[in-house]
């Protein structure tokens, strides 16, 4: 299909700062282990490079908060992440970790590479720093309220509420988080690279000569270049991380993000002598696979970074998946809102492949996708239990019931329409699926080879071989008919071994062992062949492949999730400029900004006002909110006269469903101030603004 000679496939180095959990697995490391399993069966040349990233700021801060080191923290993480990667069949030729001394020179010696020749810039800047615990902070070591959302809780890199990427300075209100102190500028000197210096470039190489990448991710790099490139400082202040090569550099370190891509390289000069070939050779297929939130850094920086040493290879494509959210939710560490891969596999011994099956199936390959554990279940029972594990199972028993448990043959002369169409559909889905792999499409594969198997099943139920074997005391020559059938559902059923195998690979192993065949037999090659298992030769007794999921189990996890669910700290909600004390400290659990968003506030005027009948409490308002009047029932009776609040602007919160009170409709709700004493207040812009302005 290409002119390429070999592969290099990585998947995003995760933090070694916690466990992995599904939205990880789904994101990348799924997709990246079908693609490079798919590619091995086919025979090509090819390396899955992947490991640990050991350094940044959330491993010091996480390790500051459990007071050990840096790399004790790494080193417990690094092994729970491998050990999860390998149970869930991630079939990583290497996973190393930038810890090692090999990176530490490689990433050394292409910071100097770029350093000698001249394309660094040197500047001394002011950056906050916290003189409680004297050091530099480094954008994630400062929080304060996002400009763009309001999260309190904002990050000097980014709010991961809204996904805005900041700098320290625009925050609101900044704070250490390592001392909660108030961070003071002082001038420190960090090396930048000027991104901007490789903006025509990016444009001719990625803009025009990668329109066949993904739409999520060619989107997102349009929208970074059109905006214009700046440069970055590849340098931090902290004492973990990459020493910068350089003298007199005490106290500094490279960007975590300039040293972990080149991870890559380092790991796969640990994997092999002969890594040069798979980075330099021009004839190589570079592909990353990565989260959404590494696009930047995978299609702009990294390959910047690369062009700008020179001597490496681009990255061909780099396919990647949107986010999961768990359950309607979007995943939070911090929350503990995530399914945990190494927990997963404690709770459901031996399903590892459903869990694949599932994150393929439904993998948010376009947009963001939802994880739920109904969907789960229903999936398992519905499609892995019901329709392809109930193919292979009933070939078997009826194999052994009616063919004394060998592969029958096929008699040409009574083979009927129906199953030359279901053997010619072999070769059909094998090409659709290998369309789809090469195009990144993995739930388009996986649908195929499920479906493949749906009509197995469909044909075994037309043809009713256990009908048929009741006609033969009058007809023996009708045993012809059920051989036919159940040689190809076995035919089939090899094929299903093989197309499966990059997706499911224990079950693809378990169906091995059921046919008595060897792994040579999965190559791909063979997909599409009808003459995989010989005539006459007798296969094992039937096992099934799937069990089915019970509610009691999946009660069970969302009954987990629930409980898990951390509530944010106390006190870290307070909102920033109140002045003073605020009202109470039992703010509701934390929402999302998408929680928020569903909201339609909007400012209207009260235009009338009267007292509801027999209803102490209740106003019938008017509300003007420029496109409408609505009525709106309220319950502010005993704190207003109606006279007293006609013309007050309001905020209104507009798309509340309808509810009757009293007899009366009421379309919506106004909001007010409550002080201590429980007194309402109307909060006033000072000027009027326009009746249904919306408030956000
Ligand atoms: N650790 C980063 C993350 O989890 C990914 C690093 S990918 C690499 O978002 F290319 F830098 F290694
Ligand atoms: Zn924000």
């Amino acid at each position: 299909m290409s002119n390429f000679k070999r592969y290099l496939v990585t998947a995003a180095l995760p933090y070694a700062n916690g466990p992995v959990h599904i939205g990880h697995l789904a994101g990348c490391y799924l997709p990246a282990d079908i693609y490079v399993r798919y590619q091995r069966a086919q025979k090509r040349d090819i390396k899955f490079i992947g490991g640990s990233d050991e350094h940044g700021v959330p491993i010091t801060i996480r390790a500051m908060k459990e007071g050990v080191s840096p790399q004790q923290i790494v080193d417990k993480y690094h092994a729970l992440i491998k050990e999860s990667f390998d149970q869930m069949g991630i079939s990583f030729d290497i996973y190393s970790r930038t810890s090692n001394k090999i990176h530490h020179e490689t990433a050394a010696a292409f910071f100097k590479k770029l350093y000698d020749d001249g394309l660094f810039e040197e500047k001394e800047t002011e950056q906050y720093y916290d003189e409680k615990t004297n050091t530099f902070l480094a954008d994630r070591y400062i929080t304060g309220t996002c400009p763009v959302c309001g999260n309190p809780n904002a990050y000097g890199d980014q709010c991961e509420k809204c996904g805005s990427s900041l700098s320290p300075e625009q925050l609101i209100n900044p704070r250490s988080t390592l001392s909660d102190a108030v961070p003071v500028k002082r001038k420190t000197k960090h090396w930048y690279f000027p991104l901007q210096n490789y903006e025509e470039w990016l444009k001719g190489w990625l803009l025009e000569g990668h329109t066949e990448w993904k739409n999520n991710v060619y989107g997102q790099c349009k929208s970074w270049l059109d905006s214009g490139l700046q440069s970055r400082a590849m340098t931090r202040d902290s004492s973990w991380g990459v020493k910068v090569p350089l003298p007199d550099t005490e106290g500094k370190v490279l960007y975590v993000w300039f040293d972990a891509p080149i991870g890559y390289i380092s790991a796969t000069k640990e994997l092999t002598e002969q890594w040069a070939d798979y980075w330099c050779k021009e004839d190589t297929k570079l592909v990353h696979f990565i989260g959404k939130d590494n696009i930047v850094f995978h299609c702009i920086i990294f390959p910047a970074m690369l062009k700008a040493h020179g001597g490496f290879v681009l990255p061909d494509n780099v396919p990647a998946n949107e986010f999961l959210n768990i359950e309607g939710d979007k995943v939070s560490t911090s929350r503990n809102w995530a399914v945990w891969v190494h927990e997963y596999i404690k709770d459901f011994p031996g399903c590892e492949d459903v869990l694949r099956y599932v994150l393929c199936s439904n993998a948010p390959e376009t947009k963001d996708n939802d994880f739920t554990w109904k969907d789960f279940q229903d999936r398992n029972n519905s499609e892995l239990v019901s329709i392809f594990g109930n193919f292979v199972n009933r070939a078997f028993v009826l194999m052994h019931k009616l063919c004394g448990g060998k592969v029958p043959a096929l008699h040409a002369d009574v083979l009927d329409e129906s199953g030359k169409n279901l053997l010619a559909e072999f070769a059909i889905t094998k090409t659709k699926v290998e369309e789809h792999l090469d195009n990144f499409k993995f739930r388009d594969a996986l649908f195929e080879v499920i479906d493949l198997s749906r009509k197995g099943n469909k044909y075994m139920q037309e043809q009713e071989p256990w009908i048929v074997a009741k006609t033969l005391a009058e007809n023996p020559d009708n045993q012809k008919l059920i051989d036919n059938c159940l040689h190809i559902c076995l035919q089939l059923t090899a094929n299903l071994a093989i197309m499966i195998n990059p997706f499911l690979p224990n079950t693809a192993k378990k169906m091995l062992h059921l046919m008595k065949v060897v792994e040579k037999m999965l190559e791909w090659e063979n997909a599409g062949k009808t003459k995989l298992l010989s005539v006459g030769y007798s296969l094992r007794a039937p096992e099934l492949l799937f069990r089915k999921i019970e509610n009691e189990e999946i009660d069970a996890q969302i009954a987990k999730l629930k409980a898990g669910l951390v509530k944010p700290e106390a006190g870290s909600l307070k909102p920033g400029n109140t002045g003073g004390e605020p009202q109470t400290s039992d703010i509701k659990p934390q929402i999302v900004y998408d929680d928020f968003a569903k909201l339609d506030l909007r400012v209207g005027t009260i235009v009338a006002a009267e007292k509801v009948p027999k209803a102490d409490k209740l106003l019938k308002l008017q509300v003007d909110l420029g496109f409408e009047t609505r009525t709106i029932v309220s319950g502010i009776a005993e704190h207003f006269k109606p006279e007293d609040i006609t013309g007050k602007q309001v905020v209104v919160v507009a798309n509340l469903a309808p509810r009757k009170m009293r007899g009366i409709e009421s379309n919506g709700m106004i909001l007010m101030a409550e002080d201590k004493a429980g007194k309402l207040h109307f909060i006033n812009s000072v000027d009027a603004i326009d009746n249904g302005s919306s408030v956000s």
